[in-house]
């Protein structure tokens, strides 16, 4: 076993979008299980838009991380020195064990992987945080029906090309907005999107959108917030379903956004918009993801998984995920399985 635990630690909270220097790479020596705990070796770690808000110095749903501190995030790894009676060594585990090599853990929040329901990795993306908050987000709080016509922003992301499918997959025309051609071409060819366009090429958001969605937008599962919400909201039905999932587009200003006041909208419309955080549907977990393999396994679910290698390089495959590189899930392999 190596002695050395890489880490990837908070050096400054970022003003603006994260710089690799808001972030510092050190090494401490692998520490030892204690009675109750497990020694975690990390294999994949993720990078979530969440953890930009967390660099902040700013209490939300949970506390921001501190300077100097190891940065928070979920992880899949292998057991290698179990001192718990609940895992075995060689256990494959799914946990908060943050950006690093090595872990140590109580056991508490950590999942046992079965590798038969899909490879490890997914347990980060669509057997995950990201296709829970689809599944739980799209059904739960969009309440979808056959016929309806579904937008999603952020669609080719994570979160957003998992609920895009459900919606395909409840019977719903399906329009998504993400910010690549190729990320369009993906939306319609692979994952059959009704529709789909770039809004980094779409001078009238609203006027797509209208061409798009010729009967109006029944749910809107809204990953982004900003501009492409204001068209979004102008073209919603009587009784539309808003999913307040994400905003992205608002997680690097450095002062809030003004734009044009659109709740009137929900009043003409007697239309709803709810936000959510996955955690809270936590007792439901082992249904939707019972649902979600067993669509995988059925072929009504695709989804994909870009990498970056090494856990240094996972400051770079955070940005680049701000920035949207990503096409799917992006994750940090950090040692080979
Ligand atoms: N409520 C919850 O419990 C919960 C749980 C998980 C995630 N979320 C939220 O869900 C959203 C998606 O998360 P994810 O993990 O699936 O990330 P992701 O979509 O895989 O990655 C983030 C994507 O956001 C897009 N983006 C970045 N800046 C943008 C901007 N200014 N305007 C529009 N799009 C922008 C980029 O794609 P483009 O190329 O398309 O710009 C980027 O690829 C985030 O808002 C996240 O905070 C919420």
């Amino acid at each position: 076993m190596a002695q050395v635990n890489k880490q990837i630690t908070l050096a400054a909270r970022p003003s603006g979008m994260p710089k690799p220097s808001d972030f510092k790479l050190v090494e401490s020596s692998v520490p030892e299980a204690k009675a109750g705990e497990i020694l975690v070796r990390v294999l994949y770690v993720s990078v979530d838009p969440y953890m930009r808000g967390r660099m902040n110095d700013v209490k939300s749903y949970a506390p921001p991380a501190q300077i100097g501190e190891v940065m928070g995030a979920g992880a899949v790894g292998q057991v290698v020195n179990s001192q718990s009676a609940q895992f075995e060594t060689g256990d494959f585990v799914e946990g908060f064990f943050g950006w690093q090599e090595y872990a140590i853990s109580d056991g508490k929040g950590v999942r046992k992987l079965d590798p038969s329901l899909g490879s490890l990795s997914t347990a980060l993306g669509v057997l995950g945080m990201p296709g829970l908050t689809a599944y739980f987000g799209l059904l739960d709080i969009g309440k979808p029906q056959r016929g309806e016509t579904v937008v999603i922003s952020g669609a080719a992301g994570a979160v957003g090309s998992i609920a895009g499918q459900i919606a395909k997959i409840n019977g719903c025309r399906v329009v998504g907005i993400a910010g690549s051609d190729q990320k369009i071409a993906w939306l319609r060819d692979e994952l059959s999107f009704d529709a789909a366009f770039n809004y980094k090429t779409t001078p009238d958001y609203y006027a797509k959108l209208e061409e798009l969605c010729p009967n109006g937008v029944d749910v809107y599962f809204d990953n982004v917030g900003g501009t492409i919400t204001d068209a979004v909201f102008r073209l919603i039905n009587i009784g539309a379903r808003i999913v307040v999932c994400g905003q992205i587009a608002q997680y690097n200003d450095e002062k809030p956004e003004t734009g044009p006041r659109l709740l009137w909208r929900l009043v003409v419309k007697q239309a709803r918009a709810e936000g959510f955080l996955v955690f809270q549907f936590a007792p439901r977990y082992a249904e939707g993801l019972k649902q979600m393999a067993a669509w995988l396994k059925a072929g009504k679910l695709k989804y994909r998984e870009q990498f970056v290698d090494g856990i240094e390089n996972t400051p770079r495959a955070f940005i680049g995920m701000l920035q949207g590189e990503n096409t799917g899930k992006q994750l940090v392999r950090v040692a080979k399985e």
